[in-house]
This record gives C-alpha cells, structure tokens and sequence, in this order.
C-alpha cells in the first residue's frame, strides 16, 4: 500500500533511544518539525555533548541544525527512558561469532520503555532487524506489561513498527528528507501512526505502508542486492584475472546492455550494513539462502585474494617497501568498520615480517591501534609512501589517490584493487 495521504495525528512528544548516526539526525529532524523530543543513549559523553549541540561523530551540515533544536529546547538528552507519545529505537543490532543477530541493545531498551507505557503509545523500530524482530519486541514489551495489548483500537493498545532506515552517513541532511520509507506495521493502525510520525519530516520521500516482517525483510534484501551484485563483480575480477582480461574494460563493455548494471569490484565488502545485513536473512533461512551466503562468501575472501597477490609479488623483492593507500572501507570517508583494506594491511604486516608498511590515509589522523602495534607499519603521506615504494597497493579510490602520475606508477609493482589508474 502506497500512501501520500495527510497525517491525521500531531504527536507531543518523542523519544528516540540511541543518539548514533541514525537515532540523532533522525532526534533532531522531528524536533524542527514541532514535537519536543528527548533522546536517550546510554553513553553519558553522548548526552553531555549533545546538550551543548556538540555532534559526537562526523555528518557534514548536521551541527546546525542540532544547535538550533537544542537552543530551543525542542531536543534534550538523558541517560533515563521517559514516558513520550511515541517511540523510536536506533540501537545497534551486531552479529554475533555464529552470524546469528544480538538483539540485546534492542531488549534492554524494549524493558525500559515498556516500564513508562499508559496505553495508546506507538513504538518504532528502526535498527536493521532480521524478520519477525519487531513482533519479538512486542512480545518482550508486552511480557513485562500484561495490563496492554498490540491488538488495535483499545484504550490499552501500544502499537508496534518497523520504519528501516536507508540515509548514507554523509549525506545525511538530504537523505533524512528525500529518500523513500518503508513503515511495517504490526497491525495496520500501527503503520499509520507511524506514517503520521514520519510525514512530520520526510518531506518529499515517500511513505510506503506494509506489514513489519515484509519492511524487516525489504532492508536486508536491498543490502543483500547489493552484496550479491558485488559478489558478481569481484569473482568476475579473478576470473578475468586468470583468462588475461581487464575486468574494468569488461564490465564497462557489458554495462553497455541496456538491461545489466554490473556494480566494480574491489579488495572485499566493507562497512556496517552491506557486509553484515545478508547474515541475518541466511540466519533466518539457512538452508535457503544458498546465492546469499555464498555471496558472502566469495565477498568476504577477496581480501585474502589481494594478500596471495601481495605475497607473490614481494617475492621479487627483498624486504619490500609497501605503500598502501587507503584503509577505510569505502572511498572519502573516515570510517574503518569492518574495512577489508584495514584488514588486508593488518595481516600483511603478520604474513610478510620482512616488508616495511607505510599506510596512506588522507581522512584519518592516526592509526588505529592494530594497525599502529605492528612495528612494521607506519602512517605516511602519498608522496613519500609512493617515491619509496617496491610495491603499490591502491586499496581505496579515494580522490586524493587519482592524480598519482602514471610515469612513476610504471616504474613500480603495481596492484590496484579499485581500477582507479587503469
Ligand atoms: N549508520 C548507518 O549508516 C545505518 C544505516 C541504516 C541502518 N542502520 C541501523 O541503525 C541502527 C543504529 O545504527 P547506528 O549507526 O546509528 O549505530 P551507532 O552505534 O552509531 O548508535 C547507536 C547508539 O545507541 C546507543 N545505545 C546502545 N544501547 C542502548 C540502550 N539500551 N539505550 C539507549 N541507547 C543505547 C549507543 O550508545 C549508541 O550511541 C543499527 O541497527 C544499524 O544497523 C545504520
């Protein structure tokens, strides 16, 4: 069901649970659009900061907009969970060893809202779920509180949902407004309600109504896309490899079809959803999900690809010097979670003692600590890093790597993951 139709109900209040990257922006949004918001997060520094309309992580455009809410008192944080209109939960939902999903963030914030409950209240949930998640929340929620019910149009009535969240870090200020939701609703009331909540500030995307397990499912099957796509990609990169065939030149060419969009290879599948939301569907349907997990797979291997290929190459040097360019885990960012390069330079160092690391990073200062405990690895700039080099390892097609000159890239060893000097 598609619906573009006016909100019926204005909330007062709103509580977001968890001030991340999702939770804040998503805080601050609905608190310029009219609702008093307070937020919760359990990290005391959090809330300190955000009081003061101090962003804790980077988001480019975003501190104003959170100075204003918080100077005009429509947005506060705390530590403890308030009683509010309506709720959304933004906490992390991690794998665990296994790939199973940890719902604790999600339970642990589900018995502190559960406690402040009258009847009528909406809760959302808005972390990446594996299906079936939200209704577990209503079970828990309502477990603790027999006096309500999720049935709809009681005076005692909580209504539960799930609105997935789609924003890319960076481009949140314009992403949070345009992009397309999905609202799942345990009951149908349940996702107008939300429908309501969210109309407040997506102003031009689209609010799409459904059941909650279909909206769980429609965020693991975008991410799951894209990982099967990129599955694609890199085993074509080693295929290719083998045949003698320029992967770039080869997915350019077919991309040329009007119907196929081949998405590029690279060292591995990074960051905190792509690499991680297939696992939840595979989890569910193990015995299903045989595409799904093998994409996984075949993702989660290219690393070790790139170290074989480091590994053959280093051979022809003694002690070699690397430079490897680029440990986050896409291009022009800061961020490192679940980086395949990150995780490259880490067993290089391990796997070849003798060859001397120098890691170029333009978008972080520092580091990180397993990278900076190897005594063979060290931060350094391009120039320096590529003048010196035996081998040139491109990991990640960041701007500032573009430009390298070709004259001195054919004088050196040269493995580039991203076919950024092709
Ligand atoms: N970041 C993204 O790009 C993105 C995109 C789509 C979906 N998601 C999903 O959104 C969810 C949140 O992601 P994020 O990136 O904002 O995470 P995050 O780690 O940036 O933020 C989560 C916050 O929740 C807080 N928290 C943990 N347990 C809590 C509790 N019991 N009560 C109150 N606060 C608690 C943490 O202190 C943290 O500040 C995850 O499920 C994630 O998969 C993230």
């Amino acid at each position: 069901m598609t619906t573009s139709e006016r909100a019926t109900v204005e909330f007062g209040t709103v509580c977001v649970v968890g001030l991340g990257y999702i939770g804040l922006p998503t805080a601050a949004f609905i608190a310029s659009r009219g609702p008093n918001v307070i937020g919760v997060d359990v990290n005391e520094s959090f809330v300190e900061r955000i009081n003061k309309g101090e962003v804790p992580f980077f988001e480019p455009d975003f501190e104003d907009l959170l100075k204003n809410v918080v100077n005009e008192g429509k947005l506060r944080a705390q530590t403890d969970t308030p009683w509010a209109e309506a709720y959304i939960v933004a906490v992390p939902t991690p794998f665990r060893e296994d790939y199973s999903v940890d719902t604790k963030y999600i339970e642990a914030a589900g018995a502190k809202i559960a406690a402040q409950l009258k009847g009528g209240e909406l809760i959302v949930l808005e972390s990446t779920s594996p299906p079936g998640t939200t209704e577990k929340l209503a079970e828990l929620v309502l477990g603790q509180r027999p006096d309500l019910t999720s049935e709809d149009g009681l005076e005692n009535s909580i209504y539960f949902t799930h609105a997935p969240e789609r924003v890319l870090p960076g481009r949140i200020m314009k992403e949070m407004a345009d992009n397309d939701r999905i609202i799942g609703g345990v009951t149908p009331h349940g996702a107008q309600l939300a429908r309501d909540l969210y109309a407040t500030f997506v102003e031009r995307g689209e609010l799409l109504l459904t059941d909650a397990k279909t909206a769980e499912m429609a965020k693991l099957t975008e991410n799951s896309f894209r990982d099967v796509n990129i599955a694609f990609a890199n085993e074509l990169s080693i295929i290719s490899e083998k045949l003698g065939i320029d992967v770039w030149e080869l997915i350019e060419l077919a991309n040329h079809h009007p119907r196929v969009n081949i998405l590029q290879p690279g060292p591995g599948v990074g960051g905190h959803c792509i690499a991680v939301d297939p696992w939840f569907i595979v989890n569910a349907a193990p015995t299903e999900s045989r595409l799904i997990r093998t994409a996984r797979e075949v993702n989660d291997s290219k690393p070790t690809y790139v170290i074989d290929k480091v590994q053959a190459l280093s051979d022809r040097f003694k002690d070699p010097v690397v430079a490897a360019l680029g440990i986050a885990f896409k291009a022009n960012i800061d961020d490192l979670r679940e980086s395949p390069s990150l995780n490259i330079v880490d067993d290089l160092a391990d796997r070849i003692p003798g060859a001397d690391l120098r890691v170029v990073e333009p978008n972080v200062e520092e580091l990180p600590e397993r990278l900076a405990k190897h005594e063979n690895v060290r931060k350094q700039d391009l120039e320096t890093a590529i003048a010196d080099a035996d081998i040139i390892l491109l990991l990640v097609d960041h701007d500032e790597f573009k430009g390298v000159d070709s004259a001195v890239l054919n004088e050196k060893a040269v493995i580039d993951t991203k076919g950024l000097w092709r």
